[in-house]
Parts: structure tokens; C-alpha cells; sequence
């Protein structure tokens, strides 16, 4: 009980910061393809019941099992943060791909793909090779923080899916556990994210003064 709580003030916490990273292309614009651009209606005319389709495949998912709303949260943080919010996360490995899903922080660890499948599939019924893997992962994250008493947020829409995934680049992006803060503030900057991205995302309940006063070095 006192862990799905801590899950849910996460999610609370750190997706009222999703719009400013993950859902502006103009924060950090290394996340979206050159010349492709975004809108929160950009499925306005060729799939107007997306969103609906999502939202209803996962209250039956979190209604299984609360801790996929975390997880499809998890999953949008870790595809954004290797060469950008792509649907590379989701690439199996074939003869050309090396897949995300064996990178360290990801290896039996990142999970919420067999709802990703499920919510694709009904998508690619309602409307047919329309709605990117990428555009379904974000409404994914969305969808599972309102669902789970957090914000609602405004998601430009219209992300293209990569064909190619980097094992090597999720390595080095994605940050470890026992990064320390230095460390973590290095991460967060290479994908255009300040100190206050990084508190806000990681939905501490620490304050500022406390997160950068405990570390042993002053900040810069
Ligand atoms: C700041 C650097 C971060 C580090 C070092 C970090 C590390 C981790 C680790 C080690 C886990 C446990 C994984 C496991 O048990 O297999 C985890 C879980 C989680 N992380 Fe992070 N994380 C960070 C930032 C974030 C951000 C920015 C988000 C989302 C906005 C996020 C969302 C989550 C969620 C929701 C879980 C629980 C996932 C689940 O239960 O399936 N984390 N994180």
C-alpha cells in the first residue's frame, strides 16, 4: 500500500513537468525529428477516437494491475531519452537492430510493452497505419497519470517512429542508479533538461535547498 502510494505521488509529481520535456518540442528540440511538426491535433481528422482508444484499454490494464501506470510512464522517459521520443525503445533485435530492451537499465527491468501491443493493435484497427508507436507511447504516459489522479496535460501529437534502436547510446543516456547528483544533472543536460526538469521528473518530495545542499560538492 505505502509503495503504490509513493508509485502514485511519482507519477503526480513528476508528470505535471512531462509538458515542459517530454511534450514541447521547443524545450528540447533533439527529441522530435527535424521538420516535423507537432500537434496536440495532429489525429484530429485521421483517428479523432485515439486518445478514447487508450484511455479505455488502460483502465482495463491499471485496473489489473496498478503498477503498469508507472511502468507506461517509465517507458516514455527511457524511449525520449535515447536519440529522442521515437518508438526505438520498442525494437526487438533483428540482423540490423541491437535492441534498447537489453541496454543495463533497461534489461528485465523496463516494462508495459504487451499493453503498448494491445493499445497499438486497436489503434491500427480504428485507424489503420496512422498513429505512430511514438505518439502511442506518450498517450500511453498520459493517459496512465490522469488515470492514476494525476494532470491532465496538453500532448503535441505527430512523433515519427525510428527503424533503428541504440543499444549503446541507452547505455549512455539513460542515467544509472547510483549516479550521483553531478552525474545525474550531466544526464538530464545532454537531452536539453535543467535542475528543475530533473527534481520535477524524478518527483522527489525533497525540496531544493535540501536535494542540493546534501550533495558533497557545491553546485555550479
Ligand atoms: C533521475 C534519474 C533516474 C534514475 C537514476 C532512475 C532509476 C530508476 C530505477 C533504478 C528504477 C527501478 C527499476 C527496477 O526496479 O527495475 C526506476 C523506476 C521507475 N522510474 Fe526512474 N529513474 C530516474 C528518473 C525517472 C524519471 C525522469 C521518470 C519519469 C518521469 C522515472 C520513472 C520511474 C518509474 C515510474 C519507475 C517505476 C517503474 C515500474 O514500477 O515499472 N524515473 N527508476
Amino acid at each position: 500500500m505505502a509503495s503504490s502510494k509513493i508509485i502514485l505521488g511519482a507519477i503526480f509529481v513528476a508528470s505535471f513537468y512531462l509538458s515542459a520535456s517530454f511534450a514541447f518540442p521547443g524545450h528540447h528540440e533533439g527529441a522530435y525529428p527535424v521538420g516535423n511538426s507537432l500537434s496536440p491535433d495532429y489525429y484530429k481528422f485521421t483517428c479523432p477516437q485515439a486518445d478514447e482508444i487508450v484511455v479505455s484499454i488502460l483502465k482495463k490494464a491499471i485496473a489489473k494491475e496498478q503498477r503498469i501506470a508507472a511502468s507506461l510512464l517509465r517507458l516514455l522517459f527511457h524511449d525520449c531519452f535515447v536519440q529522442g521520443c521515437d518508438a526505438s525503445v520498442l525494437l526487438d533485435d533483428t540482423e540490423e537492430v541491437v535492441s534498447e530492451k537489453n541496454a543495463i537499465p533497461n534489461k528485465n527491468s523496463i516494462r508495459g510493452f504487451e499493453v503498448i501491443d494491445e493499445i497499438k493493435t486497436a489503434l491500427e484497427e480504428a485507424c489503420p497505419h496512422t498513429v505512430s508507436c511514438a505518439d502511442t507511447i506518450a498517450l500511453a504516459a498520459r493517459a496512465s497519470t490522469v488515470l492514476s489522479g494525476g494532470p491532465y496535460w496538453e500532448l503535441p501529437l505527430g512523433r515519427r517512429d525510428s527503424k533503428t534502436a541504440n543499444m549503446k547510446l541507452a547505455n549512455k543516456n539513460l542515467p544509472p542508479p547510483n549516479a550521483t547528483l553531478h552525474r545525474l544533472i550531466k544526464f538530464f543536460q545532454r537531452q536539453g533538461l535543467d535542475k528543475v526538469d530533473l527534481v520535477a521528473l524524478s518527483g522527489t518530495v525533497l525540496d531544493y535547498w535540501h536535494i542540493f545542499n546534501v550533495q558533497d560538492k557545491p553546485l555550479t
